[in-house]
């Protein structure tokens, strides 16, 4: 294969789901290389994506709307100037991947429209029901081998980033056999997900293990809100690791949840079951805490309809053994989507120039302290588009190293092993906080991200939470501190370097 030298001052995009993809595409024609870890598609948490893309594509809804939603859903750390771009690019962003090749369902020529929790009203596009994500990856990685302009390099996982007087200066990647890639270039976008892999219960690909959160703050990049992870309220309650999830959607077309006395326990909270996120996983954790099993009953809703509107879930259900139409499913909170991220600007640049991220490793305010629903997809789908016109018109020649590959030691491009991490921020840093447990996590998570060569990766970003979690001492949106129930009078986004991160362990 072409010498790594070969694509020296190209721009890098570092991982493959929609926000990887859509950047890449994006930038065509201008050459551009694409990291996977995984072949194309594969292992990315948008491939599992159910519910789908929310934008404002109805005649009764307006981006107005939606962006009361998101801010209403937020908690008060929605960046209402961000988020208003972003949900009044979101229809336009549809088009766009449907005119890219992904088939959304429809019904004469129009989009059929879903609902989710805190929606005011129907706006997610959906595909193959509930396969959303699936087709989206299939479309979009079909039209990316297509465009000559992308250089795709699979089983290549980035490890390290350089940083010469400050910027970007080149890329330091691992091969599929473990050999040592080095690309001199300017400019990277990190596209790389999540942290699901590093909690026990979640329903991410184990894969992702917030490798982006680790490569920035290794180049000095600042990180936000990092405290606020979102827990799905209705992950199918199985030995199966990682959880399958049982899309929100179901309870939008009327699923309900109960304990195992058919008691219909979140009645109470506004919205009920189609409240916001945080607050019926608190009422599913609280009410699991208390010694009872919690279901959801889609026998009425969506009843015998079930496998047509939810094929990919009514079989997934099967073949846990549940019947949608005839058993309620069991169902507990699991770890699902991270709001944090690194922090970014309008434009997807990080504070550290050549540096931009987009998806769910970014952190753009759209999300505040609880993600609404199916605003990520739409997030991803419309800052590769401005992350990926920025990159292309920002000075790309300015790396100076030459073709003396810069030698960095083997030992700290080990990522680490996960395990430990994955235990203790199970412990920590679930549904429900409190200090003792945080700092115990804190103790814990140091030695292994800080004391040791080769540091962990997968430690380094779990200290970094805890170090977020323990300092917002406060209960908001996602973040619910049991030593501290209220929420502060003013709401204020939380940064952190990882420089400070190591002051304050
Ligand atoms: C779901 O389908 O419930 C997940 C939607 C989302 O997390 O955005």
């Amino acid at each position: 294969s072409d010498h790594p030298l070969l694509y020296r001052d190209r721009p890098v995009v570092v991982g493959a789901g929609l926000a990887g993809l859509m950047t890449a595409l994006c930038l065509a024609p201008e050459p551009v290389v694409l990291l996977s870890r995984a072949p194309l598609g594969a292992e990315t948490s948008t491939a599992w994506a159910q519910g789908g893309l929310a934008a404002s594509l109805a005649a009764d809804d307006t981006p107005a709307m939606h962006l009361a939603d998101t801010v209403e859903a937020g908690a008060g750390l929605v960046e209402a100037e961000a988020a208003r771009r972003i949900v009044t690019a979101a229809p336009e962003a549809v088009r766009r991947l449907a005119a890219l090749g992904v088939r959304f369902d429809e019904a004469d020529g129009a989009f059929l429209l879903g609902l989710e929790a805190a929606h005011g009203r129907r706006r997610i596009v959906h595909a193959d029901g509930d396969a959303t994500g699936r087709e989206i990856v299939r479309a979009l990685a079909a039209a990316v081998r297509a465009t000559p302009s992308i250089t795709v390099l699979e089983g290549v996982e980035a490890r390290r980033l350089i940083v010469e007087d400050g910027a970007i200066a080149g890329i330091v990647c691992v091969g599929p056999k473990g050999e040592t890639m080095t690309i001199p270039t300017a400019r990277v976008v990190l596209a790389t997900g999540g942290i699901g892999g590093l909690f026990c219960d979640s329903t991410n690909p184990r894969a992702s293990q917030g490798q982006g959160l680790a490569l920035a703050a290794r180049a000095g990049a600042m990180l936000s809100n990092l405290e606020f992870v979102q827990f799905h309220p209705t992950a199918l309650d199985t030995a199966a690791r990682p959880m399958g999830l049982v899309s929100e959607a179901v309870r939008g077309e009327g699923a309900v949840l109960v304990d195992e006395t058919g008691e219909r326990f979140l009645r109470h909270l506004p919205g009920a079951e189609l409240a916001p996120r945080d607050e019926v996983a608190r009422g599913i954790w609280r009410h699991l805490a208390e010694g009872h099993r919690v279901y959801l009953d889609a026998r009425q809703q969506p009843g015998a309809g079930f496998a047509r509107r939810f094929p990919g879930i009514d079989r997934l259900c099967r073949e846990a053994g549940f019947d949608p139409t005839s058993q309620p499913l069991p169902v507990r909170p699991a770890q699902h989507y991270h709001m944090g991220g690194i922090a970014v600007d309008g434009q997807g640049r990080s504070s550290v120039p050549g540096l931009w991220a987009c998806g769910e490793v970014a952190c753009t305010g759209l999300h505040g302290a609880n993600r609404l629903a199916s605003n990520s997809l739409a997030e991803a789908a419309v800052c590769a588009a401005w992350v990926a016109e920025s990159v292309g018109s920002a000075p790309g020649t300015s790396s100076r190293f030459g073709r003396a590959a810069i030698a960095v030691p083997a030992a700290d491009l080990r990522a680490g092993d996960p395990a430990p991490t994955r235990q203790i921020l199970s412990r920590a840093l679930g549904v429900i906080r409190v200090r003792a447990g945080l700092e115990a996590a804190i103790a814990e998570l140091l030695p292994l991200a800080a004391g040791t060569r080769p540091a962990s990766n997968p430690a380094l970003v779990g200290l970094m939470l805890a170090v977020s979690a323990l300092a917002r001492q406060e209960s908001r949106g996602a973040h619910w501190r049991a030593d501290f129930p209220s929420s502060l009078p003013m709401a204020a986004p939380s940064f952190l370097s990882l420089g400070q991160a190591l002051a304050l362990a």
